[in-house]
Formats: structure tokens, sequence, C-alpha cells
């Protein structure tokens, strides 16, 4: 055989190998990854929040500008399910983890279960707690709770005291003890002084707007309807709280919280039902997120100038910033930012 032909040979062979591989695609190579393009295997806790939504729209969309898969599992609010979503996604060979937990502390099994098959983990907006997490993207929560206090703080009455009703959110999300926390920092001095007076507070669980509304008649059935306002942690407690008032004849007349300027919520702004919400942008957490998963995946550096303390680890963390929402400024900052439309909130 001449060395021509030993040449076509070789290329012929070495086609076909290619060609094989190629075809291959997405099958799953030894130790976990896939050959071709990455995945990234997004666990979330919910998609019955409109919120939740939006952040998996986002952050696959800008997966996949940057090439990259994403496979997607939601958990219906359920531990043992979201561990389950977890060790299936590990199964496929997803090449990073994007957490978003339901409960922070019992994901930590999860982080344990990647790891020792080598996928990082990014646990985005909500920290899993006790657990070697590589990455943490999130708002700055603690602020979250402050601007919502502050803003009940400038509306007591001149020489008077504000009646509160207090409803925090899931007692299994971190998050949630961080809004409150945030909401002490203003709110206790207040009430040392006299000048607000806590006439109910309770957990709604699950963050379900349907709790809410249940601590809301619970809270006026034994304070009476001489309330002022009422400190919801997010919009959807909000709109639970505001289905009572309603019933009690109070919508528009009580000082209402939220945050996360759910659509719903921003147009109750405009009508006059609920009086703020906190915006935090959500295509700047989905899309900083994605690059982030994509650079765990390829297993490259990443910058993260934050830590934070999960009760195990200092966490690499990137913390984004968030702005109070009134009727004064939604058209300033939501409607701006091109996360709501103005036709929409103002629904015309
Ligand atoms: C998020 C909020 C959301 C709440 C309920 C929190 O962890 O930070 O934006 O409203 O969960 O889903």
């Amino acid at each position: 055989m001449n060395a021509r032909i030993v040449l076509v040979l070789i290329s012929f062979v070495l086609s076909i190998v290619t060609g094989l591989v190629i075809s291959r695609g997405k099958g799953v190579a030894e130790g976990g990854g896939h050959i071709g393009r990455l995945v990234i295997g997004l666990s979330m806790d919910t998609l019955k929040e409109e919120r939740w939504i939006a952040d998996r729209d986002l952050f696959t969309a800008q997966a996949k500008a940057l090439g990259v898969d994403v496979e997607i599992r939601s958990a219906n609010s359920d531990d043992t399910r979201q561990l389950r979503d977890v060790e299936s996604l590990i199964t496929a060979g997803v090449d990073a983890l994007v957490i978003i937990p339901h409960n922070g502390a019992a994901m930590a099994r999860a982080v344990e279960m990647a790891h020792a098959e080598g996928i990082p983990v990014l646990s985005y907006d909500r920290l899993i707690t006790d657990a070697e997490t590589d990455l943490y993207i999130t708002f700055d929560n603690v602020k979250v709770g402050e601007l919502q206090a502050k803003f009940l703080a400038d509306k007591i009455p001149a020489g008077g005291k504000l009646r509160l009703i207090r409803i925090y959110g899931a007692k299994t999300d971190n998050n949630a003890k961080l809004f409150k926390q945030g909401q002490d920092n203003v709110l206790q001095p207040l009430i040392a002084a006299g000048k607000v007076e806590v006439v109910f507070e309770d957990w709604a669980e699950d963050w379900k707007p349907e709790n809410a509304k249940k601590i809301t008649n619970a809270a006026i059935t034994k304070a009476g309807q001489n309330i002022d306002a009422i400190l919801a942690s997010n919009d959807g407690t909000a709109g639970g709280a505001i289905q009572a008032l309603i019933e009690e004849g109070l919508a528009g007349k009580v000082i209402v919280t939220g945050q996360d300027a759910d659509l719903a919520a921003c147009q109750r702004i405009v009508a006059g039902t609920q009086t703020m919400t906190v915006y935090k942008p959500l295509t700047q957490l989905a899309k900083r997120a994605a690059e982030l998963a994509v650079k765990l995946a390829q297993r490259k550096p990443f910058i993260a100038k934050a830590e934070t303390d999960n009760g195990k680890i200092a966490v690499p963390s990137v913390l984004l910033d968030i702005v109070a929402v009134t009727k004064d400024n939604i058209r300033e900052t939501v409607v701006a930012d091109g996360f709501r439309k103005e036709a929409e909130v103002f629904q015309r």
C-alpha cells in the first residue's frame, strides 16, 4: 500500500470516528459531564408564583445565548421532591447545578450529593445553609426588609403611633428571616419608643397568599378594624392580606407593603389598595446567575466579591441592589427598566 492510500484510509477512519462522536451529541461522558454542549441543571422550589416563572425564562434565555442548555425541575414546595429532582439532574449528567431551595437547610444534602459527583452548586436567590455551596447570588435581602419598614416609619402620624400587622414569609426560607431582620432593624427602636404597635404577627407557610389572608382575618378578629398598616413581606402575601381587607371594607384605607413588583401588585399600587413594593431587578439576577453557572460548568474562575456565612462556610456571594417602589416612582423604576409595560401597569 503506498503512502497516499494510507493517508486516505487514515482520514476516512478519522472522519467516521469524528462523525460518531458528533452524533453522540449530548451523550453522557464517563464521570458525569456531557459530550458536546454543556448542561446546567436548574432545580426550582416552585413555579406557582409569577416571579419564579420570570427567573426561569430569563435564566434559560441567557444560558442558551451563552451556548449552554438548561434542564429544569420544579418541586412544588416539597423538600423530598426537590431532593429527588436534584438526584435526577445529577444522574442526567449536568455540568453544574443551580438550586432555588424550598428549604435552605434541607438542600444541604443536595450539595453533598452533587459534590460527590464533582458537580458545583450555585445557590440562587435563597441561601442553602450548612453546606459547602460553591456560590450564592441574591439581592440585598436585609435591605429589602429595611426599605419596607422605613416606608412605614415615614407614615407614623406626628405625635401618634402606627398599629401594625406583620406577615412574615415561609419559615423554611432563609430570605424570610433576612427580610424580618431588616424590618426589625428599623422597627425595634420605634416599637420601644411606642411609635409602632404590632397588634398581630405570624409566618405565612410556604409564602401562600391564602395563609396571609388567614393571618389578616385572625388579626382583625383579635385587634379589631383599627389597623393602620400591614407589613406584608412580599407581593403574594400582600395580595392575600388585601383580599381580607376587601372583605372588611378596609382596602385602600390601610397601608400595605410588598416585594417583587409582581404585575398584580403594580396594578394594586396604581389602584391604591397596595402602597409599596420592592423592585428587585430579576433580569440582572437571572443573567448574572446564568453567566456564573456557565463559568462553574466550564470549571472556569469567577468573580464574587462578597461572602455569606451559611453556618458552615463563607460562601462566595454576589449581592445585587434593589429599590422601593410607590405610585410616585413606578414609571421611573419598573416601567423605565423594561420590567413592566406601562400599558399593563396602568391597565390602559
Ligand atoms: C424571594 C421573594 C419571593 C419569596 C416567595 C423569597 O425567597 O426572595 O422574592 O417573593 O421567596 O417566593
